[in-house]
C-alpha cells in the first residue's frame, strides 16, 4: 500500500473557495473519464478510484445500489465494506430512503451508524437520483473528524449528477 497520487489536505485558508473550484475541476474530469462507455458497472469503477484520488483525507469511496428492501455494495476503494444494507439503515440507507444526502460529522453520534472500517470517524452519503427514482448512492468515509461540510456536500451532488448521466443501469 502507498499514497503516491493521493491528493494531500486542503493547504490554502481560503478552503472553501478552493475546495469549490476542486469539485468543479473533478465534475469536468469525472465527465470525460465516463464519457462514451455505457458500462454502469466500469463508470462506477472508474468514478470510485478518479474520487478516492483526487479527495483527501478520505478512506473509503463508493458506491451501493438498491436490490429489492436492501442497498447491495458496489464498486469502491477502500478496506473490503459490509456488502448489504437494509434501506432506511445506517448513513447509506437513510440517504437512499429519504432521497438526499447525509451529512455526518462524528459517525458514533450517528444513530445506527453502520462501522465498516473502525478508521472511519466522519462520512458523507449522496443518492443518485433521476428524478425521485433512485440508483443507488455514493457513501464518502473519512478518518477525520468533521471532514465534510456543505462545500462538499454540494460538491458531490454535482458529481453524482455527472455520474448518473453515465450509469445507465447498475444490472
Ligand atoms: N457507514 C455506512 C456503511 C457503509 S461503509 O461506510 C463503506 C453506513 O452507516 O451506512
Amino acid at each position: 500500500m502507498h499514497d503516491l497520487g493521493r491528493a494531500t489536505p486542503w493547504t490554502t485558508p481560503h478552503g472553501a473557495a478552493s475546495k469549490a473550484a476542486l469539485y468543479d475541476e473533478l465534475a469536468r474530469e469525472l465527465d470525460a473519464l465516463l464519457a462514451g462507455e455505457p458500462d454502469a458497472v466500469a463508470n462506477a469503477a472508474n468514478a470510485a478510484a478518479a474520487i478516492y484520488h483526487a479527495l483527501p483525507e478520505l478512506n473509503w469511496a463508493g458506491f451501493y445500489f438498491p436490490r429489492g428492501d436492501e442497498l447491495v455494495l458496489g464498486p469502491f476503494q477502500g478496506r473490503p465494506a459490509c456488502v448489504r444494507i437494509p434501506l432506511g439503515k445506517g448513513v447509506c440507507g437513510t440517504a437512499a430512503l429519504r432521497r438526499q444526502s447525509v451529512l455526518v460529522p462524528d459517525v458514533e453520534a450517528f444513530p445506527g451508524h453502520i462501522a465498516c472500517d473502525t478508521a472511519s470517524r466522519s462520512e458523507l452519503v449522496v443518492p443518485l437520483l433521476v428524478g425521485d427514482a433512485l440508483l443507488g448512492v455514493l457513501d464518502l468515509d473519512s478518518p477525520v473528524l468533521g471532514r465534510f461540510d456543505e462545500t462538499d456536500r454540494a460538491g458531490c451532488e454535482r458529481l453524482a449528477g455527472v455520474i448518473v448521466r453515465h450509469l445507465g443501469g447498475t444490472g
